[in-house]
């Protein structure tokens, strides 16, 4: 099950694997095993840390005769930190030699509408929110020039398609003023407690796909001792009550939740059965007064907000 892209029209799989806090020293491992275990899409981003074992892990995939390259969806994400036009060309160059061999990303994405003072990879890589002082140093890049240099790297090949992360409606609008090739993905932060409809139904008018992020809400950042302490989507009772009915898990229930939306899922596990159980969606379908008993869970809830780190950084208030 796949969405099409406008501009390629390249199928990019509804469900892939996320990359992000995948553990360093197991990721090449499994990547392998979600290869094989049916997962096409891989979405990494130079902030995750961890792109040359994925990298390693895809090789070894298609050394073995598992996949073609050309069977493989692979996103990445240009930091925040490499904005100006000469740095996003070149740090998008070197994450696909950390991948090693994939030749181009499917897809590339501005990883968030914020531009921060450039940090050498030699000094720090990934180099995070923080410059090497411990500050956060925000930097006057307009986003224009970061998207030009995102365009030529569609021209040169190197990304296929490009799109947005963590940008609203007025930022897409924006950039579809002066945008020689349009982005095509938008991947934002979307789950029951953060249903974004008016952002799925613009995205749905200007034929731009969308990814949902943190399906599983808070799940993902109590890890981090940043999940703002409500209760967990995996363990809700309104989930648990449709997961019931069907015979599923919550966690299947909420990726179904999206995907019947048109919206792309990335659940990432370093579990190999979770990994595998979140592939499994597509034997169910959720009723009308179950996606709306989901929807109504809505509070607005957004985890992954820069403003918690900076309050310059407020790119959605
Ligand atoms: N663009 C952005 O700014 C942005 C931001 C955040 C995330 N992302 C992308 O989106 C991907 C997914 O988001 P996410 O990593 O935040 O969170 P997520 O996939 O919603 O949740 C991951 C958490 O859920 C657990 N889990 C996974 N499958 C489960 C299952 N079937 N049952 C119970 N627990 C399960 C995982 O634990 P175990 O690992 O122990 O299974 C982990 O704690 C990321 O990996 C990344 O690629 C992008």
């Amino acid at each position: 099950m796949s969405v099409i892209l406008k501009r390629t029209n390249q199928k990019m799989p509804l469900v892939g694997f996320g990359l992000w806090k995948v553990t360093k020293s197991t990721c090449a491992d499994t990547v392998y095993k979600a290869i094989q275990a049916g997962y096409r899409l891989f979405d990494g981003a130079g902030d995750y840390g961890n792109e040359k074992e994925a990298g390693e892990g895809v090789r070894r995939a298609i050394a073995d005769g598992l996949v073609k390259r050309e069977d493989l969806f692979i996103t990445s994400k240009l930091w925040n930190t490499f904005h100006k036009y000469e740095h996003a060309k070149e740090y998008a160059k070197h994450q696909l030699s950390l991948w090693g061999g994939i030749g181009y990303f499917d897809l590339f994405l501005v990883h968030f509408p914020i531009a921060l003072q450039f940090v050498d990879r030699k000094d720090k890589y990934p180099p995070e929110w923080w410059g090497l002082d411990g500050g956060v140093h925000t930097q006057n890049t307009p986003l224009q020039e970061t998207w030009t240099a995102m365009e030529e790297l569609c021209e040169e090949g190197l990304a296929k398609n490009i799109g947005l992360s963590n940008c609203q409606g007025s930022i897409i609008l924006d950039v579809l003023r002066y945008a020689k090739i349009q982005p095509q993905v938008l991947q934002v932060e979307l789950h029951p407690y953060l249903t974004q409809q008016q952002l799925i139904a613009l995205c749905k008018t200007l034929g731009i796909a969308v990814t949902a992020y943190s399906s599983f809400g808070p799940q993902s950042y109590v890890e981090l001792g940043v999940d703002k302490g409500v209760t967990g989507l995996l363990s809700h009772g309104a989930v648990a009550e449709v997961a019931k009915t069907h015979g599923k898990t919550n966690a299947q229930v909420l990726l179904r939740w999206a995907v019947q939306q048109g919206v792309a899922v990335i659940p990432k596990s370093n579990d190999h059965t979770r990994l595998v159980q979140n592939l499994e969606i597509f034997d169910f379908q959720l009723g009308e007064n179950e996606m709306k008993a989901l929807n109504n869970l809505n509070i607005n809830l957004r985890l992954n907000d820069p403003i918690d780190i900076d309050p310059r950084l407020g790119i959605f208030a």
